[in-house]
């Protein structure tokens, strides 16, 4: 073993270890801006032990990548919104899926150079191994590929017009299984054809095709409303893909963290399903989003009997004489960019005396965590945060509930109603509160699309506006209250 390889073994080894405790420190929202910083230093690592274990690398052209995927990295990272995150992610699994389908087919193509892939293949069981990884890293990387490219385009406000809603072709089911069996069909053809080049790479490249239109199959159905679920699992098949390309590459170090992300893009996926209330396979049949639920109530204004809406000035009187108010964030907030504004609103409450705390919903806002992340811009502490099992049986006692933003988290429909989809779905009880002020812009309905029961509730008022509009023309009242 030459000194450069022990050298990128250790590299390996400490990479590794850098991305394991990485992702367990990203689930703590104390720890996650650290096990981000450690996560890409394990990523330079990586690649610096792989590049010196190649030893024959031209380090210029290196060098000018680095400058270049850093760049624009920066540059994403100050420009995109928080409400884009999830656009944003799609492209990065599509980016993912494509770099193992790509290293899958020049492989393939590597290893035809060298002879046939039949005897590679065949030749031992480590040459099986190779060439079975070989197909999954292109199946899997190409379904990856197509289905967050089309997962960007349903999400992203240019196109979401025209793909956004649920795409249902006829006999869908029938298609995306036919694609399937299609690309695993081919796959047994180019294990029984290997000793014919010709044959084996048309079917290699039928392979990538039939894959490629199998992620476009998987994604079309879905409705642009349960988008961040397929978006968290197709992050978790470019784990898969890129964990499959490392089994093809003898790489440990992509073996490892492929399966990180894959794994880690599952359990996501499955805290998202729960939060929701669905089963994943009900998400992935699709069609939710597209059409409203019958008997859940259409959501539109005329869906309401008993609204009592207040001003802003009249709603500031109230809050003077609380002494304990939650703060219910939601996707509203984040459209509305009015972090600071709640959190100027907060201090100004504090100044006044009172208890402040915000309550969290697993799945408030359009991605995980993503309330966590709008409050922690504007450097609210941590230990104001509340998630929704340790804070539920407060709103009870809590003298005022302010929700900004947030719509189906706060429904109540999702306890008694058995006809609405979010039926089940575990809520934040601000109904229990004695006073809930509401602030957003009209009556229309949240992601689910359908009537929210609060808004109709004695204790229930609508501070109709802008949330960061809202929120400041609150804390000017508050401040003027302060001075007299
Ligand atoms: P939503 O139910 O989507 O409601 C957001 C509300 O914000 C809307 O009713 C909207 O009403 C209001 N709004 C929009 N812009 C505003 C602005 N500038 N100022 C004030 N209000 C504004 O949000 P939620 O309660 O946070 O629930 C999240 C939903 O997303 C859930 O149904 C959840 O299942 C779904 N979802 C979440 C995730 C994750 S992981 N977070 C993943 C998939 C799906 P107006 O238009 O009247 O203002």
């Amino acid at each position: 073993m030459t000194s450069n390889v022990i050298i990128a073994n250790l590299g390996y080894l400490v990479s590794i270890s850098c991305f394991i405790v990485g992702i367990k420190r990203l689930s703590r929202v104390r720890t996650a801006r650290s096990a981000n910083v450690l996560a890409a230093s394990a990523m330079l690592i990586a690649v610096a032990s792989q590049l010196i274990e190649l030893e024959t690398v031209d380090y210029r052209y290196v060098v000018a990548g680095v400058i270049v995927g850093a760049s624009i990295g920066a540059v994403l990272a100050f420009k995109v919104a928080m409400t884009a995150m999830p656009q944003l992610v799609a492209v990065f699994n599509g980016f993912g899926g494509a770099a193992s389908l790509l290293v899958g087919l020049s492989l393939f193509a590597a290893i035809q150079e060298r002879g046939t892939l039949a005897e590679v293949m065949i030749g031992s069981t480590s040459g099986l191994g190779t060439g079975l990884t070989l197909l999954l890293s292109i199946v899997i990387g190409a379904v990856t590929f197509s289905g967050s490219i089309l997962a960007y385009l349903k999400l992203s406000d240019r196109y979401g017009s025209v793909f956004g809603k649920s795409i249902l072709l006829p006999q869908r089911h029938l298609i995306t299984l036919s694609l399937f069996a299609l690309s695993l069909g081919l796959c047994a053809a180019l294990l029984m054809f290997l000793a014919n080049p010709v044959v084996s790479t048309f079917a290699i490249i039928c392979v990538a095709l039939f894959a490629l239109l199998l992620g476009v199959a998987v994604v079309l159905p879905i409705g642009g409303a349960d988008m961040p679920v397929v978006v968290s699992l197709l992050n978790s098949y470019s784990g898969l893909a890129a964990s499959a390309t490392g089994f093809a590459l003898n790489s440990p170090v992509l073996i490892v963290s492929g399966a990180l992300v894959g794994a880690s893009g599952l359990i996501l996926t499955q805290i998202m399903c729960k939060g929701m209330n669905r089963s994943l396979a009900n998400v992935m049949i699709g069609g939710f989003g597209g059409e409203s639920a019958e008997g859940a109530g259409s959501g539109d204004a005329s869906a309401y009997t008993n609204v009592k809406s207040s001003d802003v000035e009249e709603s500031a009187l109230t809050f003077e004489s609380a002494r304990d108010v939650i703060i219910v964030p939601g996707y509203g907030l984040a459209v509305a960019q009015g972090q600071s504004a709640v959190a100027e609103f907060a201090s100004h409450l504090k100044g006044l005396g009172v208890r402040v705390r915000y309550a969290i919903h697993p799945v408030a806002g359009r991605m995980p965590g993503h309330m966590n992340v709008l409050l922690a811009e504007s450097n609210i502490p941590y230990d104001e945060l509340f998630e929704m099992d340790e804070i539920n049986s407060d709103f009870r006692s809590s003298d005022i509930v302010l929700v900004v933003g947030a719509n189906d988290v706060v429904n109540p429909a999702a306890k008694t109603d058995p006809s609405s989809p979010l039926y089940g779905m575990p809520i934040l009880n601000v109904d229990q509160a004695p006073i809930v002020y509401v602030i957003k812009r009209s009556l229309s309905p949240g992601f689910a699309g359908v009537k929210n029961e609060l808004f109709d509730l004695d204790n229930c008022r609508m501070i109709f506006g802008d949330a960061k509009k809202v929120l400041e023309e609150l804390s000017v009242h508050l401040d003027l209250a302060k001075a007299a």
